[in-house]
């Protein structure tokens, strides 16, 4: 299976199935990764493991729509399978992502459908939950809203501030997100439209 990643920031997601696919965890090639920052992180860990990399400046673009098609342009370009955003922290547009729907997964920080958007991890203290976590779902056209394949759970301490939350469950994200590319690389998972996902063939 042929990847390709998108990435804006510091590109631990990124590294994680990097990791994954060194110790023979995660049978994918890497075919591209791609940022909207020339100073993402995930750039360089991209150049580091020897995998081609390619960064689109928003303000190139007339306006989104312009944006998406190149992005996808270069994305069909690699020949990838599959496209999975790590930390891209960018509105997709809807109409430009349709050819990916069913191989396009996101790793959101929040126990969707709860807290789609940004500050995630601030809106659960605010929300006094007990409960926070991350979520992989596939890409539709809904920000953060396509159904969801894996959640991973954790506990909120008394006491836990954003940055304490975020970094305890960046860790269970480093997890999840491997282990659902596994899932897809090993041909066993699968988007059924509109918005179940199937395991094995079955919903
Ligand atoms: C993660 O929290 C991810 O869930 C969210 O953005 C963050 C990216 O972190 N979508 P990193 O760049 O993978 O370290």
């Amino acid at each position: 299976l042929r990847v390709a990643v998108l990435a804006s920031g510091r590109g631990s997601n990124l590294q994680a199935l990097i990791v994954a696919r060194d110790a023979g965890q995660l049978p994918v090639d890497f075919a591209l990764v791609g940022s909207d920052k020339a100073n993402a992180g995930a750039l360089q860990l991209a150049k580091d493991a020897g995998i081609p990399t390619f960064t689109l400046n928003p303000k190139d673009f007339a306006n989104r729509r312009d944006f998406d098609l190149e992005l996808f342009r270069q994305l069909d370009a690699s020949g990838a399978d599959v496209l999975v955003l790590a930390g891209f922290m960018r509105v997709i547009d809807g109409e430009a992502l349709k050819p990916w729907v069913g191989r396009m997964i996101n790793i959101h920080p929040s126990l969707l459908p709860k807290y789609r958007g940004l500050h995630t991890h601030r809106r659960a203290l605010e929300a006094g939950d007990v409960e926070h976590g991350a979520s992989v779902h596939y890409v539709t056209a809904e920000l953060d809203g396509g159904p969801v394949i894996a959640q991973a759970t954790i506990d909120i301490r008394p006491g836990d501030d954003e940055l304490q939350l975020a970094q305890r469950l960046l860790s269970f994200e480093h997890q999840l997100l491997p282990a659902v590319l596994r899932l897809i690389a090993e041909g066993r998972l699968s988007l059924l439209p509109p918005d179940r996902v199937a395991l094995d063939g079955e919903p």
